[in-house]
């Protein structure tokens, strides 16, 4: 393996393979697995999650890593093409991620949306460019529209409480005070759709996915034997659930206009995940979410503080997927 970028680039069996390696691994300790090994990351955008579990699974396989976060401690980067550099980048990725790759031996790089132009951002434009000019191994850290790192770990998490590959995924979108990227529900609905599950997307108006995450996932589903479909209608997309992803985003239909993202979800404060909202679903239907949460805006107390909740265990996953990751390119 030389990059992992998207699931998408992963057959089924492969990705099952990295699965149980990430499983062997938590039973069978590798501390000297990548022993001289270095990993650079680089945080164009903050994070709790991702910074520490890739850090610490190196050190956990005997390798090291550095952090970088452009503007803060280094000099400001600049990721646009054909850019006139006469503000405040002092550099361009197009040198400054060749410099940084070859002190390591691969590169992680997290880099979100623009949330300008949607076209732009559904290509990758962005990471494209700067994965362009990394020849070393290297993560996605989260990108336009993608988070592998987040979804092979939810689908470890999936396989851990022996959740069916055939059960009901409830995708479904939450409340939020501002717009938030797409990544994580375009990755979440692709790696449940890959898994073969039977997928529901539900979200209010305005706030469907672009019909190109929804085609990608739907040919996922085809070749694993699962379904996607989408609805607005919240005890209908319930009724019989076996997990239940929140997650927020940005509407799709004001995708870089604020003031009408804004006004489409003054209205939507009632989706905020509550226990009633599992009234018909099955009795042991779990709730996830990628972790951060805004309690009591996107999910209430009762559900993150319930039996149904497994977002910690979710989020203890990244530290044991990622370093299947890291030992599939490095060791
Ligand atoms: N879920 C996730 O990627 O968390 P962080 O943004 O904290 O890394």
């Amino acid at each position: 393996m030389k990059r992992f970028l998207d699931l998408a680039d992963f057959s089924r069996e492969e990705i099952l393979d990295l699965l149980a390696l990430a499983r062997h691994l938590e039973q069978h300790p590798e501390p000297r697995a990548l022993a001289g090994k270095i990993l650079g990351l680089v945080f164009f955008n903050p994070s709790l999650r991702t910074l520490a579990s890739f850090q610490v699974g190196m050190m956990k396989l005997g390798g090291s890593s550095f952090v970088i976060t452009p503007g803060q401690g280094t000099w400001q980067l600049e990721s646009r093409l054909g850019a006139v550099m006469n503000g405040a980048a002092a550099e361009h990725v197009r040198e400054g991620l060749p410099v940084l790759a070859s002190y390591a031996d691969a590169l992680g790089i997290r880099a979100f949306a623009e949330g300008k132009d949607l076209r732009h951002d559904l290509a990758e434009t962005n990471f494209k460019a700067m994965a362009s000019v990394v020849e070393k191994p290297l993560i996605n850290l989260e990108s336009a529209v993608n988070h592998p790192c987040q979804a092979l770990a939810d689908w470890k998490t999936l396989d851990d409480i022996a959740v069916p590959q055939r059960a009901k995924f409830v995708l479904s979108w939450a409340n939020h005070p501002r717009v938030t990227p797409i990544a994580v529900p375009a990755a979440t609905v692709h790696m449940a759709a890959q898994r073969g599950m039977e997928v529901v997307v539900l979200r209010p108006e305005g706030f469907a996915l672009p019909p190109e995450i929804m085609d990608k996932a739907r040919a996922a589903a085809a070749a694993s034997g699962g379904s996607v479909r989408e609805t607005q209608d919240r005890s209908e997309a319930l009724a019989g659930a076996h997990v239940l992803y929140a997650k927020e985003w940005g509407s799709t239909t004001h995708y870089g206009d604020s003031a009408g993202d804004a006004a489409l979800r003054a209205n939507l404060a009632d989706w905020c995940v509550r226990e009633d909202w599992f009234t018909g679903a099955a009795a042991d239907c779990k709730f996830m979410h990628c972790l951060p949460v805004r309690r009591n805006v996107a999910v209430a107390d009762e559900v993150l503080d319930g039996p149904r909740s497994i977002v910690l265990r979710e989020a203890h996953n990244r530290l044991t997927a990622q370093m299947a990751v890291l030992h599939r390119l490095l060791a």
